[in-house]
This record gives C-alpha cells, structure tokens and sequence, in this order.
C-alpha cells in the first residue's frame, strides 16, 4: 500500500472513530457509534499491516499473532458473563499499558530505532520512551489491582499505608531524577538501570494507588483506567511513529478523563481526593464492613411476591431502581415483563438509573435496552429524583449503595456526601435482594429499616417472576 493511501485510511479511520464516540454518547445512536469503531478500526489494522511501516517478513508474525488475538477474542466474547464485563475491560487496558511498556523496551533495546536519528530527536524520541514506559506500567498494574477489586478476588476496602502521599511524592522525585539520568546518559549501563528503576517504581505506583481507593470511588479509577490506557497507546504511537495510534489514543485518553470527571460529579467527589484514596473508610485506617457510621437499627418489614404485585396493582406511579444485582441475577427481561403489564393497567412506570449503578458506566442502561426497555421511560438520577414524593411505588431491583440514605442523613458515613435516588421518599419503597447484606462500598444501609419500605428477599429474577405469575394471575 502506497504511503497516501496509507494517509487517506488513517484519515478516513480517524473520522470514523469520532462518530464511534459521538455515536456512543446517547443510547439512541450507540449500535451505529459501534459500527463506526468496528468499521474505523478494520480499516486501520488492514492500512497498518499492508502499509509502510511492516516490512513482507514481518506479515507472517503479524497473522500468526492476530489469529491469535482473534481466538482469545472471540472465546471471551463468548464465555464472559455480563457481570463479568467489567473486570475484562479492566485486564484489557492492562493490556494496553503492558503493550506500551514491551514497545518502550523494544525500541531501547533496538540500535537500528535511534542510529537514523539526529541527537536532537534522539533525546525526544528518548523522552518518548521513557514517558510512554512509565504510563504503560502504572495502567498495567494498576488495572490488575482494579481487575482484582472489581472481580472481588482482592477485597473492596483501601489499603491506606502510612506516610502514603510521602511515599508517592518520593516515588515521582526518583523518577524524575531517574528520566534525567535517562536522557542524559553517556553508556547502556545507566540508561538500563534508570529504565528498569523507573519501570519498579511505576508498577509499584500503579498497586500502590489503586490499592488506596475504596470501593465506592472504584467507578471513578475504572474510568480513570481508561484514559490512562489511551495515553499509554498515544505513547506508544509516538514511538512507532504512528499517527493513529497517536490520535485514537488521545481519542480514548480525553474520553475516558471526561467520563472521570463526569463521574466525580455524580460521586460529588474532587478527582484530586479519588487519587488520594480512602473514600469508603474513614479516611483513616481501614475499617471492617460497616465503615465509620454508627449501624442502622430497627424493624425490618419482609414482603411476599404476591403482596408486592398486589402493591403494584393498586399503583399508577412506579419507580423503578435497578442495581448491580439486576446484572447478577439477569433479571431485566421479566422487569420488562413486569413493566408491560403494569402499563397495559395504565399505571405509570418509569427508570431511575444512578450514574455508578452496577460495576461499569452506562452497566443499567445497557441491560435495560438488551430487554427493549424504550428509552423514553429511563431516566436519570438528576431528571427523576424530585419525583419520588409522588410515586406509590419504588421498587429497588438488586441496588444498595445507590439508594443508601445515609449518604445525605449521616456526616460520619464512609459515603457521606455521594448524590443517592431517593427511593425512601416515594410512599412505599420495595427492595429487592437476597439478604441484609450491604453493596460494594461495605456501608451499611438505613433504608431497609424505613416504615414505608418493605424487603422482598431472594434471587431478583426469581422474585421478580412471581410477581409477574402474581400480577397476571
Ligand atoms: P451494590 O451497592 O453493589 O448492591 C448490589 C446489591 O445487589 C447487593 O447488596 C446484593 O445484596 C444484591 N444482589 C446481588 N445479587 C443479587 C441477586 N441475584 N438478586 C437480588 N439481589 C442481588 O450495587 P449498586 O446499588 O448498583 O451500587 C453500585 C456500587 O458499585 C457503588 O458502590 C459503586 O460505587 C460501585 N461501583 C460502580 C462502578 C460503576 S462504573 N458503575 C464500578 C465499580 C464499583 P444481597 O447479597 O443481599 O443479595
């Protein structure tokens, strides 16, 4: 392929990545905002393998390893659970930051990448190297740390140690230094140990901050993953000397430092304070389950299946509130059912999505427009919150941390502060889960103590079916 046509496709996969997000910013437009990112990235790896950069005996390796990849893909594709999703997304910018990382080093290792340059961007692409390598492995641990959280093989509260910020601070110093030593070094030896020193104290940054992040700030270092991973490809195409991969790595760089911030907003948390970790305890040492408030007490009010569709009958305002356990139990199809039959008897049934509800953003959306929920009737937290005084019902399906009180009502409460639905509002609240256990974020729940709000124990889909038997009946 000749270098312009090369040119034309990566300018034509650049636009068609940028309608992708565009694209993937309203649920609406999100399967065409799909297809524009398949489309764009097809383009961009046949312009990439065919093009200049990739020499005919390199064409083997690249098959060979894209079958590969290929396999992994689609045997991923096909065993991942939806609950599951989250933490492959997370192994998968590991993946990113791993590959930034092997780039940076083969490059270093490489006499033929710096003998056609001149000393001034040699030091440049040096620079290149050295940044693109520190990115790469702090979004490599970091994101096993987070694929370890947030598929509970590593516990959910922060690992606070002393003196952290110093330690932190004094990391950054030795790296600084160590990028200077980098740049300026006259023979292999100490521009290898400035490399591997560097490459220590990133991974061990990457642990470090994650490992200080409590579970309720969680949605935030998965976005903040994200964009980390954009940067760590953005890097690795300054050292190929790929213009894609520069761009679309700024792409998912910025997007994924909006959808922080975003994010922060909704968690009414300062991005700043989310790196400094501890949300989720007492901003001290690590607590056990039931964070820094005092624990709900009082009467629980269990509900049947039948009496909740008895509820629900004699209704003609419902709010519903889905959660992580909705995801857990696959129960949006019969909440559909559920909500078709209850507008066929002219009740008004609408959604409450909470911007961190479940384990990945948009995670409620997406299962409800798998079940052909129509859109007009999810809202958002901010668009529905003021309406839960008018509601009969508000039926909480799996959700926890998301509709936790204590949140607003207690100042010494690990979660004090996070914008919750407020679910206790609305006549009867129902919630739906399995036990009196708490959410994600280990804090203990007043809401289930409420006068007007009853608890329907067991599996949601389960519960959820008999309510439908009920309803139909
Ligand atoms: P959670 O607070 O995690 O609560 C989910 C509840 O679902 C649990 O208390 C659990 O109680 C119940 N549950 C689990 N399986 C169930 C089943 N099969 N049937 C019925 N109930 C079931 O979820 P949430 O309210 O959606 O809040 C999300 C939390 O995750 C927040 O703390 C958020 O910060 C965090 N987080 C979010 C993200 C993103 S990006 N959204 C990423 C990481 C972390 P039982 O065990 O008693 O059933």
């Amino acid at each position: 392929m000749s270098t312009s046509l090369a040119t034309v496709a990566y300018l034509g996969a650049t636009i068609l990545f940028i309608l992708c997000l565009g694209g993937l910013s309203n649920q609406e437009t999100s399967r065409r905002g799909n297809l524009y990112g398949m489309v764009g990235m097809t383009i961009a790896v046949l312009a990439t393998v065919f093009g200049t950069q990739v020499s005919a005996a390199g064409l083997p390796w690249i098959a060979g390893a894209m079958v590969v990849g290929a396999l992994i893909g689609l045997y991923a594709a096909r065993v991942v659970q939806m609950t599951q999703m989250p933490e492959l997304v997370a192994l998968m910018h590991s993946l990113v930051g791993l590959a930034a990382v092997l780039v940076g080093y083969a490059n270093f290792v490489d006499p033929a990448v710096s003998a056609t340059l001149t000393p001034a961007e040699n030091a440049i692409h040096e620079i290149e190297m050295y940044v693109g390598v520190l990115i790469g492995a702090v979004t490599f641990s970091g994101s096993l740390i987070a694929f370890g959280k947030l598929s509970g093989k590593i516990g959910g509260k922060p690992v606070l140690l002393p003196a952290r910020h110093w330690i932190n601070l004094a990391g950054l110093v030795v790296v600084i230094y160590f990028g200077w030593r980098f740049v300026t070094a006259h023979d292999a030896g100490t521009a290898t140990t400035a490399m591997v020193v560097m490459t220590v104290i990133s991974l061990l940054f990457g642990v470090h901050m994650v490992m200080a992040i409590g579970g309720a700030d969680m949605p935030v270092v998965v976005s903040m993953l994200n964009s980390y991973s954009g940067w760590a490809a953005a890097a690795t195409g300054f050292m190929l000397s790929n213009d894609l991969l520069i761009v679309v790595g700024a792409l998912v760089g910025s997007s994924g430092a909006i959808l922080s911030y975003i994010m922060c907003n909704a968690m009414n948390r300062n991005f700043v304070s989310v790196i400094a970790g501890g949300f989720g305890s007492d901003g001290g040492a690590p607590k056990a389950a039931g964070g820094g408030a005092a624990a709900p007490a009082g009467e629980v009010h269990p509900i049947s299946a039948a009496e909740t569709a008895e509820l629900l009958r004699e209704s003609k305002d419902v709010i519903i509130v889905p959660g992580y356990g909705m995801a857990v139990a696959q129960a949006q199809h019969t909440v559909y059912e559920i909500t078709k039959a209850l507008r066929e008897r002219g009740v008004k049934v609408r959604f409450g999505i909470h911007p961190v509800a479940g384990r990945m953003p948009g995670h409620m959306n997406v299962l409800l427009a798998e079940a052909k929920v129509p859109y007009d009737i999810v809202f958002e937290m901010d668009e529905l919150n003021e309406d839960f005084p008018d509601a009969d019902v508000a039926m909480v399906i799996g959700a926890n941390d998301i509709v936790n009180p204590a949140a607003q009502d207690d100042p010494t409460s690990p979660i004090a502060g996070m914008p919750v639905l407020e679910v206790w509002k609305a006549k009867h609240s129902i919630v739906m889960k399995r036990s009196m256990a708490s959410g994600y974020a280990g804090v203990d729940n007043p809401l289930f103590y409420k006068d007007n709000n009853r608890m329907l124990f067991g599996d949601a889909k389960k519960m959820l079916d008999e309510v439908l038997a009920a309803l139909k009946g």
